[in-house]
């Protein structure tokens, strides 16, 4: 039976807002309506409310709120942290992985483009695995680089040991970015111990608004001049009018992610298990990309899947949305196609014809949407077979 509302299986590409954090923005669009860099007392009580999000995101993630910054999402943390960088150190060389949001890939590849920057793509594996060896190689050879490598692979869940890539940027003299956007609010990151110079959340990955995020950098090892230009907003590093409700929503929500993370990441898990297991019993040929299927070494919330390969393929995202299912995915098809993933594309071997879809979940789905979109797969192959 096809259910009523729309099932949400694309928690990787944004969240459902919280109405925790929705109670916790309102004030903040309606009374406390002050510019924060006033001085009178509407702007100090606005000023107030983003300080004390500051000191939440710091707090939370254990690190001084001197060392957060926030941004208008994930996308302008991430070039922040890289063309401030590199137009601050004057940085020559950067290296990254062709799996990267293109936040961060499109960003390095026009800096190169631009003759500003050589940049040095890193090797993968089959399974979308970075080779470290290859990693300290390049490392090596152009000691002093910006390297930029992914926490969690918004497509395919693989997950980087930043412990290990942080401690060899370092023997290297290197500057170490991590995009963490799929790992904020999901993972605990303790930034006393992580050998990172900068990483990143946006606010909408984790049940908060779209359009706010944040920037991390260690004090003790970068000062990078702003990538945004203007007033003296976020201590001279950002400027323009604050997204007040954005900050203090995006706080609420970091907040509530750390409250009930344990539980929600065994909740999701289990969405996961379940999805892997029934498509395993009920679908020939099934098979999972990246580290997706390994769930205690992969995001508990991306499902990369692989279906044999049909006429149909092309038309599963289409095919799912008839049946009230939202997923994402996109082909193989790395050939100039403007639908083909860029992460599916790079991992070597990948077989174009099979058909690709991307199940994400989060803390508000049940076992029952995952049973519909299970059966959902599992009958459009079934008439695709027998035509
Ligand atoms: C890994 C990763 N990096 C960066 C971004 C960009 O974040 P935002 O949409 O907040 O700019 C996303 C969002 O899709 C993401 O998944």
């Amino acid at each position: 039976m096809t259910p009523t509302a729309a099932i949400y299986l694309d928690n990787a590409a944004t969240t459902r807002l919280d109405p925790e954090v929705l109670e916790a923005m309102l004030p903040l669009m309606t009374e406390h309506f002050g510019n924060p860099s006033s001085i009178h007392s509407h702007g100090r009580a606005v000023r107030t409310a983003i300080e004390k999000a500051r000191k939440t995101v710091a707090m939370l993630l254990n690190t001084s709120p001197a060392e957060i910054f926030f941004t208008s999402g994930g996308t302008e943390a991430d070039n922040t942290a890289i063309r401030s960088t590199i137009e601050t150190y004057r940085l020559t060389h950067a290296i990254t992985s062709p799996l990267e949001h293109h936040a961060v890939l499109h960003t390095l590849q026009h800096l190169a483009q631009q003759g500003t920057i050589q940049l040095s793509l890193v090797d993968i594996d089959a399974n979308g695995h970075i080779d470290l060896a290859h990693l300290e190689d390049l490392l090596r050879t152009r000691p002093r680089s910006l390297v930029s490598l992914m926490h969690g692979n918004n497509e395919i869940g693989n997950m980087l040991n930043l412990s290990r890539v942080g401690e060899l940027c370092r023997a290297y003299d290197a500057i170490f970015h991590s995009d963490t956007v799929q790992t904020m609010g999901h993972f605990r990151h303790n930034l006393q111990q992580l050998p990172v110079d900068f990483i990143v959340g946006a606010g909408h990955k984790f049940h908060g608004p779209k359009g706010v995020g944040f920037l991390y950098t260690n004090a003790e090892r970068v000062k990078i001049h702003p990538f945004v230009y203007g007033g003296a907003q976020e201590r001279n590093m950002r400027g323009g009018t604050e997204n007040v409700y954005g900050i203090v929503g995006l706080a609420k929500a970091l907040e509530i992610a750390y409250r009930d993370m344990d539980a929600h990441q065994q909740h999701i898990t289990g969405l996961k298990r379940r999805m892997i297991d029934q498509l395993r019993a009920k679908m020939p040929d099934v098979q999972f990309n990246g580290d997706s299927a390994d769930v205690d070494n992969s995001l508990y919330t991306v499902l990369n899947v692989s279906l044999p390969a049909s006429d149909m393929s092309d038309m599963l995202l289409f095919s799912l949305d008839i049946a009230r299912i939202s997923a994402s995915g996109g082909s193989a098809c790395s050939s100039g196609s403007s639908i083909g993933s860029h992460v599916l594309g790079a991992l070597p071997g990948l077989d174009p014809d099979r058909g690709y879809v991307r199940f994400s979940f989060g803390k508000y789905n049940t076992t029952e949407e995952i049973d519909y979109a299970v059966d959902t797969l599992v009958g459009l192959y079934q008439k695709e077979l027998v035509k």
